[in-house]
């Protein structure tokens, strides 16, 4: 009965659509949040999504609205991001909804990441309720959007509901169709518990705080509960739900969206996706979890300080309770010691990482140079997988490399296919399809290496099109392509985290494209310190960084000892980024700097 009067959805979207936009309004407009204290994006609390503008993690917040019929109903809405780094998360979302707000901007339409977000919908059984956003922009064209709505998600254009995230405009019409048109849950609350868990963080006082979903049955403070992964029990210390501030609940019920802490101290417990049941009335069966999602780029991630090894660990733990994408292990590199390999959804990803240990954990880091994960087969027969270039086998031993390949799919103006086509080109893509969507747009379809995609690809694309494209890829397999290892010295020694897998065909010319970065990012040293770029044995590319002349402060005479101390200060604090490797200081963007090279 209760359950008639809830609806859990998700706003779905293409990146800049208008979600966040559209949520802000709707707790404006529930009364979830006074105009007062209206931040704008009120979902997006991490700072880094604050300064970005974009969403990464999900969030879930509870609303009550008074429909037009005179009940009361509680909303809960899950929001979800719109980059594709993180279509992940948003299946996520979707599996705690039973409907979804499929945004479209007015002025652009239908694009990549709507299709691909409403596929993961409609693959949920979720009930869609097409949305048309932007409708105030004067380049808005809502006759286009239905139509394209039509042939290319097979949806009814006049069934789209014409809105303004920015003014308001159409929002309560909305709210209304979320009651109308979004069926509420339909769980059992008599049944044993089963909650899925979507989303976890850390918090020092409570222990770990699981968002989930109940699907059957209740919980209560007091209650055993258990982990079905795993069998481990907990009691129940507190429940309640996200309005936004976290309120306390006596219990959450079927069809309830909240969270759940149970002084569970150990992070390896819980994982997203995941059923909580009931530690005494147990539920025979899990809920359906998600597809464990596969990392696409691999990067070393090593403290400057070596002594932080344990600190990076556990920030890494940490951060894995709320991102299941996020993989790790052990790696022990002979140029930066000991540290992890992370596995990661895309540079996006691994960028937002990067930040929040060197922000929330206050660490200092060095990554090493992303790369993606390479099939190796042997002349013996065998076969390996490295996600590592430095734990590549020698040449002699390698019959063949199979590099992962992406089907991408790039919508654009017609325009702009002959830019499109030839950067894909450049790229080593192989053309697949060119579909007309409408008079004016096109669907391209590419079979491309994955490790041409995940670096600068995305912005070429955007550049060579003023914005007008966007992207979706998909893994498709791997294939045999001629690829070399390239080491790079420095002073004759080879430096393991500086080695990368490249095309022979680019070989000679990444090779001159690091040395020179390289050049430019190691400072002069006591000694020349020469750079060389190498396959195996055989050097393609050589520089030097030039000894200093004279000690800086050898200059200064003595008579002023307090700007000599000054310099020495500076020079010092210059070198906390750096790494000593073998005889040489090199700064921490020289690791990084590979990744300049075009
Ligand atoms: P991500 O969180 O990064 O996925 O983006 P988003 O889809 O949440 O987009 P967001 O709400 O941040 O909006 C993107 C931009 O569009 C912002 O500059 C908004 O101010 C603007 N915007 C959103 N809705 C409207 C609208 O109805 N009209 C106009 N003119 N601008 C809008």
């Amino acid at each position: 009965e209760r359950q008639k009067h809830i609806r859990n959805f998700s706003i779905i979207a293409h990146i800049d659509h208008g979600k966040s936009t559209l949520a802000d309004r709707i707790l404006e407009m529930t009364d979830t949040v006074s105009e007062r204290d209206m931040q704008a994006q009120v979902l997006d609390d991490m700072p880094l999504e604050r300064e970005r503008g974009i969403t990464i993690k999900l969030n879930a917040v509870e609303l009550t609205y008074h429909a037009k019929n005179g009940e009361d109903f509680i909303f809960h809405l899950i929001d979800t991001p719109g980059h594709v780094d993180f279509t992940y998360e948003v299946s996520r979302s979707l599996a705690a909804c039973e409907g979804a707000l499929l945004l479209v901007d007015a002025s652009q339409g239908v694009q990549a990441q709507t299709l691909a977000n409403t596929y993961l919908a409609l693959d949920d059984d979720l009930e869609i309720v097409p949305i048309i956003n932007k409708v105030d922009l004067p380049s808005a064209q809502p006759d286009m959007v239905r139509q394209e709505l039509e042939d290319m998600i097979g949806l009814d254009g006049d069934d789209a509901l014409l809105a303004s995230a920015k003014t308001g405009l159409g929002v309560e019409n909305i709210l209304e169709h979320i009651v109308t048109d979004i069926p509420a849950p339909s769980g059992d609350v008599a049944a044993p518990l089963k909650a899925l868990i979507f989303d976890s963080v850390y918090d020092a006082y409570r222990g770990v705080v699981l968002n989930v979903r109940v699907h059957d049955g209740s919980v209560k403070v007091g209650d055993h509960i258990q982990l079905m992964s795993n069998g481990k029990t907990f009691e129940v210390t507190e429940v309640g739900v996200m309005s936004p501030k976290a309120v306390k609940r006596d219990a959450l019920m079927a069809g309830d969206v909240g969270y759940i802490t149970a002084a569970i101290k150990t992070i390896q417990d819980t994982r997203v996706g995941d059923t909580v049941t009931s530690a005494d009335n147990p539920a025979a069966e899990p809920l359906k979890g998600y597809r464990q999602i596969q990392p696409m780029v691999y990067s070393g991630v090593f403290p400057v300080d070596n002594a932080k090894f344990g600190d990076l660990r556990d920030a890494l733990e940490k951060l894995q309770l709320n991102d299941a994408s996020l993989e790790f292990e052990p790696e022990n590199s002979q140029a930066l010691g000991f540290g992890f390999r992370v596995g990661f959804l895309g540079l996006l990803h691994m960028d937002v990482v990067q930040e929040r240990l060197e922000r929330e954990f206050n660490l200092d880091l060095i990554m090493t140079a992303p790369s993606v994960d390479y099939h190796i087969v042997k002349t013996d027969g065998s076969e390996e997988t490295i996600d590592n270039p430095a734990a590549m086998p020698d040449a002699s031993e390698i019959k063949e490399i199979q590099e992962p390949y992406v089907k991408a799919e790039i919508m654009v103006p017609n325009d702009y296919v002959g830019p499109v086509m030839e950067l894909c080109q450049r790229k080593r893509g192989e053309f697949v399809t060119m579909d007309y969507l409408d008079k004016y747009r096109v669907n391209i379809i590419y079979h491309m290496p994955l490790s041409e995609i995940i670096y600068d690809f995305f912005d070429d694309l955007k550049s060579s099109t003023k914005g007008y494209a966007s992207l979706d890829y998909d893994v498709i397999g791997y294939r045999a392509s001629d690829l070399v290892k390239m080491d790079i010295l420095l002073n004759g020694d080879p430096v393991d985290a500086l080695s990368t897998i490249v095309h022979r065909d680019f070989a000679y010319e990444r090779g001159r494209g690091v040395v020179s970065q390289l050049k430019e990012t190691i400072p002069r040293q006591l000694f020349d310190v020469p750079i060389q770029a190498a396959l195996g044995t055989k050097v393609i590319a050589r520089s030097t960084v030039k000894a200093y002349r004279k000690d800086v402060t050898a200059r200064i005479h003595t008579g002023d000892p307090d700007r000599r101390a000054k310099l020495l200060e500076k020079q010092k604090r210059g070198k906390k980024r750096m790494k000593a490797v073998g005889s040489v200081d090199v700064p921490q963007e020289a690791f990084m700097s590979l990744l300049k090279v075009k």
